[in-house]
């Protein structure tokens, strides 16, 4: 799309945005619902449950180090794999794994990552929860065009009638590849990778465009928290599968090359029905008796999570850490709700368990089979208990007097070119309007309402929540956040510390078909 039939989107856009004024029938029903969205029936028959492994991606070596900084290689390509029994599953990964490659980085070292394309369509790498600076943020339209152009060259519409606005030019492209730049001047914490292209990211992720950074400091490491084998990064994703095995996604638009966008019953979230750990259905995976560190993240595009032990671990489960690091001190849980692409990062003390024990990690906001996700045998031998320490970091609070300014903003489904979407105060995305101008090193108070639930995003600076509704931060707001839950008709305020880089950055919903049907905006760093 030009710039000009750019303008033409913004304008029917907006009087979209005005006849839809009340009622919004496509997501009507939905608002008491654990998850918005829908469930894609998968047409594979569903596998059973706990009878293969949970695996573990690589992790990345640097192809080489110098003093300050390691080097990555990564090339995305599409691979198959075997997910479901007898039956072989096309996806798109980074180098030939799904997830991809797991990077482990040290606080004081740089990262590259030389990403390649090979994908058939252009990419975009964003480190989630990373302070990147703005041009290695893998800002949406800032594409690593594919190796091979001629997919996209044959499928591509120059004049645009529907509603794509895949060709929005401004952006900072490459062709082939990309080398990105990750200075890390930041707490431990669990990061993830992410394909972030415009309009197309749903899909993208889908098809398998996601990994696991996981960032290292010396406070961390001062705790001596368990790890090796007693370390489980777990991405958990729902996916739905077709009769062959292939995966199943309801886009407007198949060759994801011009329009954006999914069929009207998914457009307020595609839920999968097969449940995966780290690309496994239902996994199991043999424990010791000892205390496990567990890495939650949530990756899947739409479903929020309510997940507990069952039997229930009897010293519970202890929260250590979420998306921007390490609590103050630890938290006990009975269970932890996460929304997509939160992470949490929790202790389970499998010694107070028998040996033998089965212990199901459970999904209460999942139906059926979906109300499962893997399961754990406890192994034989001498219970081994980690002491957990009782303050774990100093972690400043940010209060509302060092707030220099209050925004805003609502999350509403409206009209997006004549098809049903999602807005950020009335606005779709565009990339050339700004929702916010800050300073660098403010602090602000934003003030979210949400009509359904929207896990909303900030890029490069993590925040607090400070109230829900009339109340205070829930039980799963504590410490340094970088994606907020926001629950039906509740108005939540959270205190953003804006720190790192200058430059444009995005914020967004992460239910990834909401970012895609345009529930994104800028924000500025000055
Ligand atoms: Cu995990 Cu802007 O995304
Ligand atoms: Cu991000
Ligand atoms: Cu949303």
């Amino acid at each position: 799309m030009s710039t000009i039939s750019r303008r033409t989107f913004l304008g029917i856009a907006a009087a979209g945005v005005a006849a839809a004024g009340i009622g919004v029938p496509f997501v009507r029903g939905i608002a008491g619902a654990s998850s918005t969205g829908k469930v894609l029936p998968s047409r594979a028959p569903l596998p059973p449950p706990f009878r293969r492994r949970l695996t573990f991606p690589p992790v990345l070596r640097p192809t080489r180090s110098d003093a300050t900084t390691d080097y990555y290689d990564i090339a995305q390509s599409v691979e198959r794999a075997t997910i479901l029994p007898g039956l072989s599953t096309e996806l798109w990964a980074y180098n030939g794994s799904f997830p991809g490659p797991t990077i482990r980085s040290r606080r004081g070292r740089t990262v590259k990552v030389r990403h390649t394309n090979n994908l058939p369509l252009p990419t975009v790498v964003h480190l989630h929860g990373g302070r990147t600076p703005q041009d290695s943020d893998g800002y949406p339209t800032d594409y690593v065009y594919p190796t091979d152009m001629s997919y996209y060259t044959r499928h591509h519409r120059h004049q645009q009638t529907g509603s794509g606005h895949e060709m929005v030019t401004g952006g900072d492209t490459r062709q082939g590849e990309r080398t990105y730049t990750f200075p890390l001047q930041q707490r431990a914490a669990t990061l993830w990778y992410h394909d972030h292209r415009m309009d197309f990211t749903g899909p993208s992720v889908w098809r398998g465009l996601a990994g696991f950074h996981l960032h290292h400091d010396d406070e961390e490491a001062d705790l001596r928290l368990p790890d090796n084998e007693h370390e489980l990064p777990l991405m958990i994703t729902d996916r739905s599968f077709d009769t062959d095995g292939s995966l199943l996604y309801p886009s407007l638009d198949p060759t994801l090359v011009n329009q954006h966008g999914v069929h009207g019953d998914y457009v307020a979230g595609v839920l999968g029905d097969v449940m995966l750990v780290n690309g496994t259905p239902w996994p199991i995976a043999p424990v010791d008796r000892g205390t496990y560190r567990i890495r939650l993240l949530n990756a899947c595009n739409a479903r929020r999570l309510s997940l507990r032990l069952d039997p229930a671990a009897p010293s519970a489960i202890t929260q250590i850490g979420t998306d921007g690091g390490l609590l103050a001190e630890p938290t006990r849980h009975d269970h932890l709700e996460l929304a997509p692409a939160q992470r949490f990062d929790v202790l389970v003390d499998f010694s107070h368990y028998a040996p033998g024990a089965e212990v199901t990690l459970v999904n209460d906001f999942g139906t059926a089979a979906m109300g499962q996700v893997m399961r754990f045998v406890v192994g034989e031998g001498r219970p081994q208990t980690f002491k957990v320490p009782d303050r774990l970091s100093a972690i400043p609070v940010l209060r509302p007097a060092d707030a220099v300014a209050t925004r805003k903003f609502d999350f509403r489904a409206g009209d997006v070119n004549d098809h049903d979407g999602w807005l950020i105060s009335q606005a779709p995305f565009s990339p050339d309007s700004v929702a916010a101008h800050v300073r660098l090193g403010s602090t602000e108070i934003w003030q979210l309402n949400a009509d359904f639930h929207h896990p909303v995003h900030i890029h490069l600076s993590p925040f607090q929540v400070l109230a829900r509704g009339s109340g205070g931060p829930g039980p799963f707001d504590a410490g340094w956040k970088d994606t907020i839950d926001l629950r039906p008709g509740e108005q939540t305020k959270i205190l953003i510390h804006f720190d790192g880089y200058r430059g444009k950055y995005v914020f967004h919903c992460h239910n990834l078909e909401h970012e895609d049907m345009a529930m994104m905006a800028n924000l500025v760093v000055t």
